[in-house]
């Protein structure tokens, strides 16, 4: 096959994963309302039963599974100008840890300064944040090698020509001998990730001319810092 042929088969496929992941949108929204449904007329009856209990929670879990590989598949495809305006970061994290579904044994601290502002996209630095986040959550609850409990700190820092944000956890942490290669498509350690998360964030970064680095030790913590150039 020539390099033309081969191109044009990854813009199709690339429009194909893009269509795909938008129609199962709505169906997965209508499942997920309908069944929240069935769970409020089933309080209303008072009806109390531990295994439909434990049913629908694996259920409403399963369906968030597909949720977020519908839209890391609709992220990465993606090919949306930015729309940057000047965002107080600080507020747009406490945004995003609204949106964040987190277990108690583990507290998020955002030690942002609370006057720092960038000029950026706030829906595409929100995914950014909510995917660095969920990275953390998951490896701190992961069964195998987390505690299922930590701590996350979001910092800001600023030299002469960049501003920081680190996103630091106490987790199982990396090696960061492997933290670029992590940053690749489809590079994941999980039973249930795909393997986009990082690739998006390093993306979107980019396109902000700025860049994303994880660092970190195996046992002891893993972080990400985003830089920006002070002159975006
Ligand atoms: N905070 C973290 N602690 C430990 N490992 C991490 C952390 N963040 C990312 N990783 C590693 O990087 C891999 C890639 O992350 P990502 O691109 O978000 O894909 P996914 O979350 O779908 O696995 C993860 O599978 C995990 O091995
Ligand atoms: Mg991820």
């Amino acid at each position: 096959m020539s390099n033309d042929q081969n191109k044009q088969k990854f813009e199709i496929l690339g429009e194909l994963t893009a269509v795909v992941a938008h129609e199962l949108k709505n169906p997965l929204g209508t499942i997920r309302n309908s069944l929240f449904l069935m769970q409020n007329r089933l309080n209303e009856e008072y009806v109390v039963d531990e295994k439909i209990d434990e049913i629908l929670s694996r259920i409403f879990r399963n369906i968030d599974r597909c949720n977020n590989i519908v839209n890391d598949l609709l992220d990465f495809t993606r090919h949306t100008k930015l729309i940057k305006r000047r965002i107080n970061i600080s507020q747009l994290i406490d945004k995003v840890l609204e949106d964040l579904v987190k277990p108690s044994s583990i507290q998020i601290n955002n030690d942002v300064s609370p006057n720092l502002h960038l000029n950026i996209d706030p829906d595409r630095m929100h995914r950014v944040f909510l995917n660095i986040l969920k990275n953390s959550i998951e490896a701190i609850m992961d069964p195998e090698v987390g505690k299922g409990a930590g701590y996350v700190n979001i910092t800001s820092s600023i030299t002469d020509q960049h501003t920081i944000i680190s996103i630091y956890d106490n987790g199982p942490g990396i090696d960061t001998s492997s933290s670029e290669q992590l940053f690749e498509p489809l590079i994941s350690t999980k039973s249930f990730g795909i393997g986009l998360g990082l690739s998006i964030v390093q993306d979107i970064m980019k396109k902000h001319n700025g860049c994303a680095t994880l660092s970190g030790e195996l046992d002891k913590y893993a972080q990400v810092d985003l830089k920006f150039n002070k002159k975006m």
